[in-house]
């Protein structure tokens, strides 16, 4: 059997049972429907977030799971938190759902204060997918993933600030997913970069709150949270730089 740089052969497409996950910005109905997801699938789930009331939330709602309180945005912070994470045990994915939108009116209407929220939240991919580069690479199946917007294959003008982090945040994954190649291999590759991709999510209490909405076109955060599991139902070579399309 053909050995990676690390000395790890390539392990069996064996699920997410037994992988350790850390769900960064783990808060939200999509965090809470994905942590819910791993965690029933047998994952040991380590969610992330930097409000304190609603990672309380999130651990009522979800049994079992771990929480770190963090904010992403701090390159220190979240190099602190990976080393001490790492340190406990193997980490084996990624799921990376910090997000936030801006709007402005037209190319005129881009603020520096929308530019700023939006960076920030491109700057967590950044600075998590740094922090645990190392343990995704030494993981027997490591897996990282973020969800990115349909509004990339077509910018609007109002959208442009936070279509340009989106597009930013696609092509730092696609840089991690050569990473992950130039680090393992191709014929020893383990590890994945995927993006997803979606128009906007939809949640139960968004459906109860507005019961005349169709949401069409909208991606259940359920569905979303499949797909977080069934990275590990399919090799490495499937998925790294891969862009799915959720529907
Ligand atoms: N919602 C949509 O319609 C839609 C459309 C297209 C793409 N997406 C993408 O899908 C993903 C999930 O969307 P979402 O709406 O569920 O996400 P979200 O609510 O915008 O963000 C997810 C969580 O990130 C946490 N967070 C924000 N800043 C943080 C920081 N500095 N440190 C740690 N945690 C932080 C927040 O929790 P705390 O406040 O507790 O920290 C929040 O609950 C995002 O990447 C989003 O851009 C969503």
């Amino acid at each position: 059997m053909s050995q990676s740089q690390s000395g790890v052969a390539p392990g069996p497409q064996r699920g997410v049972a037994g992988r350790r996950v850390v769900v960064a910005g783990a808060t939200s109905a999509s965090g809470i429907a994905a942590c819910r997801a791993l965690a029933d699938a047998g994952a040991t789930v380590v969610a992330v977030g930097s409000n304190p009331e609603r990672l309380d939330h999130l651990a009522l709602e979800v049994a079992g799971i771990g929480t770190e309180l963090c904010d992403l945005a701090d390159s220190a912070a979240v190099d602190a938190l990976a080393l001490r994470l790492i340190a406990s045990g193997p980490v084996d994915g990624l799921v990376h759902l910090v997000g936030g939108w801006v709007g402005g009116k037209g190319i005129a209407g881009q603020t520096d204060e929308g530019w700023a929220a939006m960076e920030r939240s491109f700057r967590t991919l950044r600075n998590t997918t740094r922090a645990f580069y190392p343990a995704l690479v030494a993981s027997e199946a490591g897996r990282v993933a973020a969800v990115s917007s349909t509004t990339v294959d077509a910018p609007t003008a109002s959208g442009a600030d936070y279509t340009a982090a989106k597009a930013a945040a696609e092509s730092w994954l696609r840089s991690v997913a050569h990473g992950f190649r130039a680090d393992q291999g191709e014929d020893s590759l383990r590890a994945a970069a995927t993006v997803f991709v979606v128009k906007a999510l939809v949640d139960d209490r968004m459906r109860a709150e507005s019961p005349e909405k169709t949401f069409a076109g909208f991606t259940d955060v359920a569905t979303l949270a499949s797909a977080v599991v069934a990275l590990w139902d399919a090799p490495a070579g499937e998925l790294d730089g891969a862009r799915i399309r959720l529907p």
